[in-house]
């Protein structure tokens, strides 16, 4: 039976170029080729899901515009179920406007979320039902804060579903909503953020792990990019380095890992490997350019799991 991963989060058309390297305040670069394609942190994680094997709802809001219509179409095509979609005539759909460097791979990111924000807590109690019944559920910050807040408060405590709260992009976060989450994934700069750490080493990460830890999260996993990722929980405390591959595009990485270790979790498999199997989903993502369109299919991460294992 195949595992059910709720995402509730933004979608957002993306605008994308690629720049010999990312301007300065005030530069003008000739860059290119330029790229359209969906992407939104929650509607990468769900196609991410759904690409890997899972079934997937896709709670989020578009805007009654072209860009909608894409969406639902782009959803659909990837097998993600959007009956619960909405669609909304007061504002339009999220865009994303990135740049890509194309010798580094990294980017540069502004979001203008427009319908996402329209994600509400009245949207949220239509679908109880669909939250309640899933596996796993996966949320991000680019919906209300008191969206994500509601939903944490629902599923707190129950035996299913598990909560995966990806905290990106960085916002300030207070502390009784991260303690409702049962894993909480964030990277370097958005773990700065919520714990007020300074994080310079693998010590640091350790130390701001923990106090998220503290307030009853059960698991912490920090994403490092290229250096891996960083576990904590009350019994271990592991560094999993990350596995080498050709960087091209970084954007939608993080995505890539919070959806495969969403899968990986959903089917019974322990925090440990199923960090070691979102680390190679997000390694083969990097590996293409676009964010949705770079999530790396099943078939890809068996293979290269098993060659690796080799
Ligand atoms: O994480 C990558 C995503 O961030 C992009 O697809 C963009 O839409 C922004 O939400």
């Amino acid at each position: 039976m195949r595992k059910r991963i709720t995402v509730i989060g933004s979608y957002n058309t993306d605008l994308v170029s690629k720049a010999p390297h990312l301007p300065r305040p005030g530069e003008t670069v000739l860059g290119g080729p330029f790229i359209m394609g969906p992407g939104g942190k929650g509607s990468n994680q769900a196609i991410c899901s759904a690409r890997l094997g899972a079934e997937v709802y896709f709670i989020g809001c578009v805007g009654n515009d072209n860009f909608g219509e894409m969406a639902k179409d782009f959803l659909l095509k990837e097998n993600v179920k959007i009956d619960y979609l909405k669609v909304t005539d007061k504002t339009h759909t999220g865009i994303a406007l990135i740049l890509v460097d194309d010798k580094t791979g990294e980017n540069m990111i502004v979001v203008a979320p427009g319908a996402n924000m329209g994600v509400t807590i009245e949207q949220i109690k239509e679908v109880k039902d669909i939250i309640m019944n899933s596996d796993v559920i996966l949320l991000q910050l680019e919906i209300p804060i008191e969206t994500v807040s509601y939903v944490l408060d629902l599923v707190f405590r129950k035996d299913k579903p598990l909560s995966i709260l990806n905290p990106a992009p960085a916002r300030n976060l207070d502390k009784n909503i991260i303690e409702k989450a049962d894993i909480v994934t964030p990277n370097r700069n958005e773990l700065e953020i919520i714990t007020g750490i300074k994080i310079e080493t693998l010590e640091d990460v350790e130390k701001a792990s923990r106090e998220l830890i503290s307030y009853g999260v059960k698991g912490v996993i920090v994403t490092l990019g290229k250096d891996g990722a960083f576990v904590v929980t009350n019994r271990e405390c592991k560094h999993i380095p990350s596995f080498k591959m050709e960087v091209v595009d970084t954007t939608g990485a993080g995505d890539a890992f919070n959806g495969g270790l969403a899968v990986a979790l959903s089917e019974g498999k322990d925090l440990i490997s199923s960090v070691i199997f979102a680390s190679v989903v997000a390694g083969l993502s990097v590996t293409k350019i676009g964010a949705a369109s770079s999530m790396p299919y099943r078939e890809e991460v068996e293979r290269f799991l098993k060659e690796y294992s080799n």
